[in-house]
């Protein structure tokens, strides 16, 4: 893709941005791939913008009601979680309409190859791409637009992202060349810990996946503790026990997938639950594993349940979110429509 240029990048301050689709339940993949980051984040006290990400779910096709209960889950499952409203932003993406307008200026920006390059496209799109989504192939112009138009200069995300804020990156460098200006941070990738790709429970080879046909290939935030316990139960592993280091587990993507998962669960290091499980059958492993993921997990649903009980409260809070999310973003894409030539008589 396009070279990098020098910019100084001294103007941009740490900002934090980051989005979930509610394109249906959060998985544990997404709550040790993103949510439990970005609580982390929020704690370290850096300013930390959320976005449930509803104009992205629609790229492929969701029943509107469905999509507005599960906008709602996302954000109960956030909260839940442990960011706070008062302290993160937190809104649904289509209430701050900055992110649909600079999205269409990237599609102006970016080129048909990046985007045909983009893995997550082609996996969607499958062998029938004629019959996908404008929108779908478009996606990460979008995703670009949510983290610009804040000048967020951090995004946790899993390690399925990588692909798409490399793109993000070769947004922001084409911009500031073509209109030779310093406008856009270089976004850096945050993606950390034993948890960046959690896999199917079913098959370590694939990702955790909240489309997943499977019900028991993942774990969801509103299972229930004998649902979480039944689910690692019956997880797929090989007849070895556990080995004594962690290159024993290179070749065994299922068991390793379990114990990175144990270790992302407890806040421990990889090497550490070898070190307290080495030579240990998965008939003993696998109850620790479902007893820890039930004392992580089950707060966090009683919480979303609770909170689900009050749809307009979740609702103002994703309309305060999106005030502020607004005050940021506007700001800064009127300055983009400045620097690209649009008569602006109005304001
Ligand atoms: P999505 O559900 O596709 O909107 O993903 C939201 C966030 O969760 C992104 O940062 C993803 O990288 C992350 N994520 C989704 N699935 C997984 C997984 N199986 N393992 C780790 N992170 C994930
Ligand atoms: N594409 C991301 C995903 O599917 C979701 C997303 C949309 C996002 N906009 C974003 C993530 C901006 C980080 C920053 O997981």
């Amino acid at each position: 893709m396009s070279e990098p240029v020098q910019t100084p990048q001294t103007q941009f301050k740490p900002r934090i941005f980051s989005g979930i689709q509610p394109s249906g339940g959060l998985t544990l993949g997404n709550y040790l791939g993103a949510l439990k980051r970005f609580v982390e984040k929020q704690d370290e006290g850096i300013e930390t913008i959320y976005c449930l990400v509803d104009l992205h779910a629609i790229t492929v096709w969701q029943d509107p009601e469905k999509l507005r209960q599960q906008t709602r889950e996302g954000a109960a499952a956030f909260i839940a979680a442990g960011i706070d409203p008062a302290r993160s932003v937190l809104f649904n993406q289509s209430q701050v309409t900055a992110h649909a307008e600079l999205a269409w200026i990237f599609n102006c920006v970016a080129r048909m190859g990046w985007m045909g390059r983009m893995t997550q496209w082609k996996d969607k799109a499958g062998k029938n791409a004629e019959a996908a989504s404008l929108g779908l192939f478009a996606y990460p112009a979008l995703m670009a637009a949510d983290i610009l138009a804040y000048h967020a200069t951090m995004v946790p995300v899993g390690e399925d992202q990588k692909q798409h804020l490399e793109l993000t990156r070769d947004i922001a460098i084409k911009f500031n060349n073509d209109f030779k200006v310093d406008f856009f941070p270089v976004v850096e990738p945050l993606i950390e810990g034993a948890a960046t790709r959690v896999m199917s429970l079913r098959d370590g080879t694939k990702k955790m996946s909240k489309s997943d046909p499977s019900d028991q290939s993942r774990i969801n935030l509103t299972d229930t503790a004998d649902q979480i316990a039944s689910k690692i139960r019956k997880a797929k592993t090989d007849p070895e026990p556990l080995p004594d280091t962690v290159e024993g587990l290179k070749d065994r993507p299922d068991a390793r997938n379990l114990v990175n998962i144990y270790a992302a669960l407890a806040g421990h290091t990889v090497e550490q639950v070898i070190a307290d499980f080495a030579g240990a059958q998965f008939g003993t492993f696998k109850p620790a594993l479902a007893d820890l993921a039930v004392a992580k997990l089950a707060p966090i649903t009683t919480e979303m349940n609770r909170l689900m009980k009050d749809p307009a409260e979740i609702d103002r809070i994703l309309g305060q979110g999106g005030e502020r999310a607004e005050a940021i973003a506007r700001p800064i894409v009127d300055q983009v429509y400045d620097i690209v030539g649009m008569i602006r008589s109005r304001r």
